[in-house]
This record gives C-alpha cells, sequence and structure tokens, in this order.
C-alpha cells in the first residue's frame, strides 16, 4: 500500500522508518528534502521510500498520516491541496500545542483558540477525508517499536468512520500496536490530546521516555 506522510520531523521520519520495515511504500512530504537523514533514509530504501512536496506526498498516499507541528498543520493541509485528501484515510498524530515549548513548571500548554481539539480541527479542514486521531498520545521513540518490558501499551484512536477505523487499526497491528481501542467519535481527539500531556509530564518529570498507556481488563 501507498502511504504519505506529511511532515519530517522526528516523528514523520520514525513513522517513515517503521512502515518501509513493514512492508509499505512510502512518500515523506517536506519543505526541505536536502535534510540529512532524509537523504540517508532514501539511501537506504531505494525501492520504497521517497521523498516529495506536501502535495506530493498527499497526491501519493492512498492512506496519509499528519506528522507536522501544529502551527503549521493548516497550512501543510492547504500547501497540499484539499483536493489530494478526498475520500482518503487521514490519520492525524498531531497534538495541538502552542508551540512554545515547556514553561517553567516543565509543562506543555495547548495552542490557545483550540476550544474543542485538533482532530475535530483537522476533520473541519478536511471534510471530505476521514480522519482518524491515533499515535498521539506516545512519544516518537515508541510508535513504530511498542515493546516494553512490562508488555504492550495500547493505542486508542478516535475517528468518525468505523471503515477508516478498521483500516489504521489493521495498519497499526502491522506496526507492532497488538492493542488498539477505538474511543468513539472523532471529538474524543480532545482526551487523547490530553493523554500526551500526561504522557510529556511523566517525561519531564523522570527524565525517561520510553513509556506508553495500557487498558487492563478483566
Ligand atoms: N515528538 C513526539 O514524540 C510526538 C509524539 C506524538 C505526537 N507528536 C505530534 O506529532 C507532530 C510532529 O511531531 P514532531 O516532533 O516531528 O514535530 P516537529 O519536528 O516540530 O515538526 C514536524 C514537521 O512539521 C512541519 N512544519 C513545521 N512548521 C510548519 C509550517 N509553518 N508550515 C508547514 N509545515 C510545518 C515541518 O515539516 P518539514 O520540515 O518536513 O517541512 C516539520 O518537520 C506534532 O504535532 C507533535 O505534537 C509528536
Amino acid at each position: 500500500m501507498k502511504v504519505g506522510i506529511l511532515g519530517s520531523g522526528e516523528t514523520g521520519l520514525t513513522l517513515g522508518r517503521g512502515l518501509v520495515r513493514a512492508g509499505y511504500n512510502v512518500m515523506i512530504g517536506t519543505r526541505n528534502r536536502y535534510k540529512e537523514k532524509l537523504q540517508q533514509w532514501i539511501h537506504e530504501n531505494p525501492h520504497t521510500a521517497q521523498l516529495g512536496t506536501f502535495a506530493e506526498a498527499a497526491a501519493f498516499g492512498a492512506l496519509l498520516f499528519l506528522c507536522t507541528r501544529w502551527t503549521g498543520t493548516q497550512a501543510a493541509i492547504e500547501t497540499a491541496g484539499v483536493w489530494n485528501f478526498r475520500k482518503k484515510v487521514v490519520v492525524d498524530v498531531t497534538n495541538p500545542l502552542d508551540g512554545k515549548g515547556p514553561d517553567n513548571m516543565g509543562r506543555l500548554h495547548f495552542s490557545p483558540g483550540n476550544a474543542g481539539s485538533g482532530g475535530e480541527r483537522v476533520q473541519a479542514w478536511l471534510q471530505d477525508a476521514h480522519v482518524v486521531k491515533a499515535l498521539n498520545c506516545t512519544g516518537q521513540q515508541l510508535i513504530t517499536d511498542p515493546h516494553l518490558e512490562e508488555g504492550l501499551p495500547t493505542m486508542f484512536i478516535a475517528g468518525n468512520d468505523d471503515l477508516a477505523k478498521k483500516a489504521v487499526t489493521d495498519l497499526l497491528h502491522h506496526l507492532g500496536w497488538r492493542d488498539v481501542e477505538d474511543t468513539g467519535g472523532i471529538d474524543m481527539s480532545r482526551h487523547l490530546e490530553s493523554l500526551f500531556m500526561i504522557w510529556w509530564a511523566v517525561g519531564f518529570r523522570t527524565g525517561k521516555w520510553h513509556h506508553a498507556f495500557r487498558l487492563l481488563r478483566h
């Protein structure tokens, strides 16, 4: 399957590496394809990895990942062209942070004016696409290799379309996320985005970043 990733930060590139390893054909969309790490990724995977603009990656993928910094997300979507997302499944990995980094207590803050959630905003920008919030509530260190000493964590997802959530669940299984929990519609994104704040706070307080959430059931 062809997958497009918008954004080539640590999250986009980690996802690119993991998806290629899992057998997908991947194009990362970026404003700067000459970054050393991207060129190395292409060099190591000449047949399955490609680089393009945001528009080229969005047109390439049958399934798309949004891995942009929140403050640049709307611009990235506009540059990519909303028509390139039409009827596609779009995995929203973003967290709607204000982009200022941690305050003096180590806390991150949501973008002001974001009364709902990032996931809902993305769905509103991409009304003809099926947006699924996923992979946002743990660090990029684990998103394509979620194996921890204490076991496999749970990935929580949210979205309005059941078939889209099924497609994302299958893909997550290929990345090693065996336990995927559907939390409901895209409006549940606000709670998944808050989970990221907890994930971050634990990392900041302990100085360790290899942790993730797990749902225990009877
Ligand atoms: N880092 C994590 O552990 C983690 C975990 C879960 C979720 N997330 C979320 O995943 C997203 C990506 O995280 P990251 O750490 O990889 O972020 P990042 O390095 O800060 O940014 C990712 C990419 O966003 C694009 N971007 C930034 N400003 C832009 C603008 N003004 N216009 C268009 N594009 C712009 C850039 O793409 P190009 O440079 O390719 O042009 C950049 O490489 C964020 O929303 C983050 O909250 C991150």
